[in-house]
Parts: C-alpha cells; structure tokens; sequence
C-alpha cells in the first residue's frame, strides 16, 4: 500500500513547524528546537527551509539560498512548474508503483539525484560525508561538486550508492591538476563525470556580495585548485570558474572512459553540440538560478533540447524540483531524471545526514503518489499525456 511512511505530521509537530517559522530574530542557540525534532516537523520539502534557515549562519543562508541579481530566474523555476497542470488517467492497476531507472548501466531506485553543490560544511560540520550517507540511505546518487569541504577517502566509504563527481575548471593550465582528480575520483568509484559548462564566470550574486566578509574560514575545497589553505578561507567566493571550449571536452573523454555529463545546458544547439562531442548525457539547468538571470526556467527549455537530442543520450533536468509532481511534470516532458540543490542543502543543515534522507523520502514519496493518480504504474508509463494541454 502507498503511505507517506514517516512524514504525517501531529499536532505537536504542527505547532513545532509553525513556532519554528514564527521565530523572533533574537532567539539563542539554546531556544532552538533539536535537530530531530525539527526533521520531525517537516513534511514537505519547502519545511525545511525556514528550519535550516534557523541553524545556518547568516552568510550561509544567503550563499544557499540566493540566486543572481534580481533572481527572476528562481522564481521562474518555480512558477513554470506551477503553471503546468496534470491531467489522469483513473481505473488503472496502480497496486505496485515502480519508480526504478536505469542511466548510464547503473540501476536507480528512483530517478531523483542529489545535484553538486559547493561547500556542505556550511551547512553541516561533517559536511559531504553526512550527505554521502543521508543520499546513499535514500538510494540517491550523490554528485560530489568539485568545490567539495571533504575528500573522496572519507566521503567514499560513506556512501553505499555510487558517486558521481562534478567538475569545474578545465582550461589548459589546470589540467595536470584535474587529471589527478579524475583519476582519484575514478579510485574511489565514482561512476560519471559531470562538467558544468555555464560557469565560466561567476554570476552577479548580489546577496552573497553583501555579507562576503562573513565567510567563515576552515572550508578548503582541495579538489578546487583556487582554494587557499594557507589564508584559511576559499578563494575566490565570487569570481571566474575558468572559460574553456568544447576542445576541454574532448581532452576529459580523452583522459577517462568514464560517461561525461554536461551540466548546465539550456540551448538545443548546444545539446547537439554536446553530443556530437561525445558527451554520454546532458543536465539541462540554468544553475538554480545562480549564474545568468533572467534565463527562462530550465523546465520551459527541457522540451526542445529532448527534441533536438532525439534519444541520442539521456537528459536530465534541475532547477525548483520541490514536489513529486514536479518530478512527474519533468519525466514527461522527457528527461530521464532529475537533480534537487537547495532543499538537501536544508535538510543537511537541519538534520545532517538523515535531513537529507528525509528530503530524497519525501519527494520520492510524493513521485510515487502522483504516479498512482494520475494512473501512470512505472516509468515507462510516463509520457506527454499526463500533461494537461
Ligand atoms: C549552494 C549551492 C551551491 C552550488 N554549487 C554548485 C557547484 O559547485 N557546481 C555546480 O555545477 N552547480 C552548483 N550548484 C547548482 C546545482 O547543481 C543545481 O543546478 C541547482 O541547485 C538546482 O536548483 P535547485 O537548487 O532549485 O534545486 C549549486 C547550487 C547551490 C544552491
């Protein structure tokens, strides 16, 4: 039978949960509600936020949170997904509801990925190892982000799903250090390459330019070569992730046999660039709204790029994927999986390793329940029909 297991929510949680978002901006460490007892208020993956928002440090709020300059493109990633409408199919067998996948040869139990993010140890002191284990327990695939605060030899044996690792920087002069990274990201197992390719440079962060003095130090990120472990502090927080061309590209498949996933993707001619180059898959994203604003919603821009990739290689999409049904609104308008950013950085902050256990639960939770309403059993099932037009 289909429950949401572990998520209904008492009275006494209700009550929790409002106090929590109620708080006045002087309350003290010491007022807070435990770590567990917040995890156990949230039913929904917008909980979390006000919850986290209770626990990080102001810089650290502002630096997940936030997006570029007037951040439209964050709220268009939402509104996109409000304004698509669903449309059932009833009397269907919906008795077992499978959500496995298969990407890369590697069997998912669900399509939801955590997507990689720079620096968990602002969000929890053990960092990309608690998030290692929360996704694992999950059976999520945890991509480790290049701009990681932990090293692979403590976040490896945590994980028991397998890793994914991003990449950032991969001008010419760097290589030589990336290629070490790649082999020691290989070592430990991970099982695909992501490069993110729509950060040349930073985005006009706004917010985080206004509290940058407050970075707190002790968040080396040593797979990021502009770390600077002597001034205790990463540097740059802002500023270039390098520009490279798609000849990067063919020297990363040159250096690994591993699949190579360009993230950041929103241009269907890009898309069929990115394949003829040899990538094994495409993240259509626009950042969560962090580098470019006013692109579209990355849900708007999935279509055309999955008519132009034309099953050549599977496409994933992130950016606002807060529901289940936005999970169902993404897997029929094509893409094969999808990745959430800031809400596991949320349950991270508020519960470590089982906040983002609890996150991952939640919309998977969510997914399955949309299936069974709108009459769609397994993965295959979901196609263009469910949509409402
Ligand atoms: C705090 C934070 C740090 C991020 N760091 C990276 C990164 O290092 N590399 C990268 O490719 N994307 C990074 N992203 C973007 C995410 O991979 C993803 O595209 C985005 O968070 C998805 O949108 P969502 O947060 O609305 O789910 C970051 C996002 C956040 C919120």
């Amino acid at each position: 039978m289909l429950t949401l297991a572990g998520v209904a929510m008492s009275g006494a949680a209700l009550a929790r949960l409002e106090a929590a978002e109620r708080r006045p901006s002087d309350t003290k460490p010491s007022q807070r509600s435990k770590p567990h007892q917040a995890g156990a208020a949230a039913v929904c993956l917008a909980d979390f936020e006000p919850l986290a928002k209770e626990r990080l440090s102001h810089f650290a709020y502002e630096y997940i949170s936030s997006g570029a300059a007037d951040e439209l493109t964050i709220r268009w990633n939402r509104e996109a997904f409000d304004q698509i409408r669903l449309r059932p199919k009833v009397l269907v067998d919906v008795e077992k509801i499978d959500t496995r996948v298969t990407l890369f040869g590697q069997e998912m139990p669900h399509p939801i990925l955590l997507a990689p993010t720079a620096r968990h140890r602002l969000s929890h002191p053990e960092g990309e190892v608690a998030t290692a284990r929360g996704a694992s327990e999950a059976g999520a695939t945890f991509v480790v982000a290049s701009l990681s605060t932990r090293r692979l030899q403590d976040i490896a044996p945590a994980a028991k799903s397998p890793l994914w690792f991003q990449l950032y920087d991969l001008r010419k002069e760097r290589r030589e250090f990336v290629r070490g990274v790649v082999k020691e990201a290989e070592q430990f197992g991970c099982r695909a390459f992501i490069v993110t390719v729509d950060a040349p440079v930073d985005g006009a962060r706004n917010r985080v330019q206004r509290v940058a003095d407050q970075l707190p130090p002790g968040m080396e990120t040593p797979y990021y070569q502009k770390a600077s472990a002597a001034a205790g502090v990463v540097l740059p927080i802002m500023g270039s992730m390098g520009s490279f061309t798609w000849e990067a590209v063919e020297w990363l498949l040159s250096v690994t046999r591993l699949p190579v996933v360009l993230k950041g993707i929103m241009n269907p001619d890009d898309a069929d660039e990115a394949v003829r180059t040899g990538a094994a898959g495409i993240i259509v994203s626009n950042h969560g709204g962090r580098c470019l604003d006013t692109l579209p919603a990355s849900i708007n821009a999935l279509e055309p790029v999955v008519q132009k990739v034309a099953a050549r290689v599977p496409v994933l999409v992130d950016g606002g994927i807060r529901r289940g049904t936005d999970v169902l609104k993404a897997l029929a308008l094509g893409a094969k999986a999808v990745l959430i950013g800031r809400p596991y950085l949320y349950g991270l902050a508020v519960n470590g390793a089982e906040g983002v256990t609890k996150v991952v639960n939640i919309l998977r939770e969510e997914f399955q329940v949309a299936m069974a309403l709108t009459g769609r059993p397994d993965i295959r099932s979901i196609d263009r029909s469910v949509l409402w037009t």
